[in-house]
This record gives C-alpha cells, structure tokens and sequence, in this order.
C-alpha cells in the first residue's frame, strides 16, 4: 500500500467528538485520523497543508474546550512506546510514546519501583500532553522529571529533541503552550530515581499516610494514597464529565496580597518570591460557585476550581459559565482568572 493509500484508509469524516473530551461536550470534526506512526504523522500534516486545512492534535482531551465543529483535520494521537534507558543502580530513563496514557505510565513506573512521578497519578490525558501544560499536583511538576521531549518541529518538518531548558517549563506553561500548533510531540523522556525521597509535603497527603509506617512507603503506596486523595476531593470524568482544574491559580504581587488579607483573614496564598500564588478555588468557592448548577452545567461541589457538564451542556455553556465566574471574582477581589483549558473550534 502507498503511502497516500494508507492514508486515504484511515482518514474520516465528520467524526463526533463528544467521547473524545472528558467534558463531553458534542462537536464535529470535518475530517479526522488516529496516528499510530510518526509516517501517520507526516503523511496526515502534508495531506492537510495540501487541502488547506488547519490541524489540531487531540491527546486525551481532558484540557480542552470544544466550541463547535473543528472544519479541519483532527489527528488523535496514540503513538505507543514504553521502554527503558539508561538503567542503573540509582535509577532509569523512561521513554514515553505520546499517545501512552498518562496515569496508566505512572502505575507502570510505580509499579516498577521507580520514584518521580507517582504523586501524578491520576491526572487524565496522554504522556504527549503532559508537557505542554507541565502537569502538577501534590507538590510534583512533570519538569522535575523530564529530561527531553522529542517532537515533529512543523517549521523545518525535523524530528527535534528539545532538553528540559529548552521547554521553559513554568507553573502550568511550556514553550509548547506559547508556541501553539509548532511543535507536536511524539515521545517524553523522564529521568525516574530508585532513591530520591517520597515528596510527601502536601496536606492531604501528609494526613492520608499519617498511619503508614515509613518503611511501607515506596513510589506504588504513594500513587495509590494520591489516587484516594482525589477520589475524595475531585470528580471523576467518566462519571461527572470535566476538565480538571478549570483555571489557574493566579499570580499577583505581595502588596495586593496584603491588602486583599485585611479584607478577607481566611485568604489562601501560596507566598513565592515577591508575589503570591492565589488558590482559586478559595476566591470562587467564598463567591459563592461552588454547587453552583444551572440546567446543563455547573460547579463541583468538592472542588470549586472544576466545573462539570451535568446534562448534555455544549462548549458555549461551559465558557458562559467560566465568564460569569471570571466576572465575579474580578468584581469581588479585583483577581483576574485564566482558564487552562484551550478552546478549540466554533
Ligand atoms: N479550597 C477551597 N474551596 C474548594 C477547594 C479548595 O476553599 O472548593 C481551598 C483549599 O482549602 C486549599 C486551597 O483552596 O486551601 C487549594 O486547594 P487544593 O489543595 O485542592 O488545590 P488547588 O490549588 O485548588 C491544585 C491543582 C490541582 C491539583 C491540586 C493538588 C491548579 C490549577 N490545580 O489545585 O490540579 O490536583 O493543586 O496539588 O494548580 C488539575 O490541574 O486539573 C488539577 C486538579
């Protein structure tokens, strides 16, 4: 089979896209192809730039918004690849096909023994998206493990290995977020420790393995302790569709921490630097939103940062909702929010 053949096998139209996102919310795409290959790759992306087409890269769309029909080509990615490198007495490189689920990674790392990224378990979504907006939680970042990502560079059509400085990683942010639609990413490589110490600081978590003895804590324990944690706290997609954490904790300066403290003592910030880390879920949750739900959408009722598709909701609904919040809080606090989904289409 020629290469254009092999294409022509597997690409479809007009796909809904409702079980490809973890909102659940109902769109087309025009066109659209799994990528199993990085020939499936390049042949979809010259096929697309021929016709005219504008692409998206679709992973496990748990950080997506879809506003209505994509009139492109949605390439759904599912390179597999899990394989070890450079394994030694201190630990190993774990090599990641972009398309390999994420959670599903971290239990095979745990599993193995390896230490760096079970306090990650749990998060949706794909290996090849994790960088893009530096998956964290419990006190972990994906860049404290990564080592390099590879990716197709759609400006010179080369295969690139960018290394952790590359990537200019920061809180939810990456040069793959800043350069969207540039470099799509086929494999992660993470540096895993047999030794490095448990990251255990995090509240909840400090308090779930209060009662574990320390010398039955290894890297399964405490991807398991994190998955209960969020089990309690956060809602499960397959169950109440969402998109995880809807918008950022936003970042503002000290002074405008201290005065925002006079009004409200019970404040949630994280101090760093010369600024504060704000948690949004506080400012939306004493805003009155949380269990907030109209007839299609709504607010978590244990996490005020997630909002949940109850009923058959659309993109628009979402964002309408995101807007009012974003409102609100500006009003109340003179906080500005980011959403950290994507919207894509509409
Ligand atoms: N809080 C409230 N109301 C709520 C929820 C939380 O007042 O409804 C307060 C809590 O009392 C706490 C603070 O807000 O003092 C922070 O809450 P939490 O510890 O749940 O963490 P978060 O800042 O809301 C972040 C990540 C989560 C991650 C957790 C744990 C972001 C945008 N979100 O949430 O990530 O699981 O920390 O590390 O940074 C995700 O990205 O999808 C996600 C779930």
């Amino acid at each position: 089979m020629s290469q254009k053949e092999k294409l022509q096998a597997k690409l479809k139209e007009n796909v809904e896209l409702s079980a490809l996102n973890t909102l659940c919310v109902s769109a087309s795409a025009r066109f659209y192809i799994d990528v199993t290959s990085l020939d499936d790759l390049r042949n979809a992306l010259a096929w697309a730039q021929k016709n005219g087409h504008k692409t998206l890269v679709l992973g496990g769309g748990s950080n997506l918004v879809f506003a209505g029909e994509f009139r492109g080509l949605v390439m759904r990615m599912h390179i597999a690849e899990r394989s070890w490198e450079q394994v030694d007495e201190t630990g190993a490189t774990l090599v990641l096909g972009a398309g390999e689920n994420w959670h599903d990674s971290v239990l095979y790392a745990a599993g193995a023994g390896y230490r760096g990224i079970e306090n990650l378990a749990l998060i949706p979504g794909t290996a090849g998206a994790a960088p893009v907006q530096n998956i964290g939680a419990y006190g972990v970042e994906l860049c404290d493990t990564l080592v390099s990502v590879t990716a197709l560079d759609r400006e010179s059509n080369e295969l690139v290995c960018l290394e952790n400085a590359d990537c200019d990683f920061a809180y939810r942010d990456s040069l793959f977020k800043r350069s969207p639609g540039r470099y799509i990413i086929t494999s992660i490589r993470l540096r895993l420790s047999r030794q490095q110490p448990l990251q255990l600081g995090y509240q909840d978590l400090k308090e779930y393995l209060a009662d574990t003895a320390s010398k039955d804590l290894d890297a399964l324990t405490v991807a398991e302790a994190v998955m209960a944690v969020r089990h309690r706290k956060l809602p499960d997609p397959t169950i109440l569709p969402n998109a995880g954490s809807f918008f950022k904790n936003p970042v503002v300066s000290r002074e405008k921490f201290d005065e925002l403290q006079v009004k409200y003592p019970d404040l949630v910030g994280y101090p760093k630097g010369g600024s504060v880390k704000l948690a949004a879920a506080w400012l939306i949750d004493q805003s009155g939103w949380k269990g907030y739900r109209n007839s299609r959408v709504g607010v978590h009722n244990r996490q005020a940062l997630v909002l949940i598709n109850h009923s058959g909701g659309t993109g628009q609904d979402v964002l309408e909702l995101a807007s009012q919040i974003r409102q609100s809080i500006h009003e109340r606090f003179g906080v500005e929010l980011e959403m950290e989904p994507g919207i894509v289409g509409g």
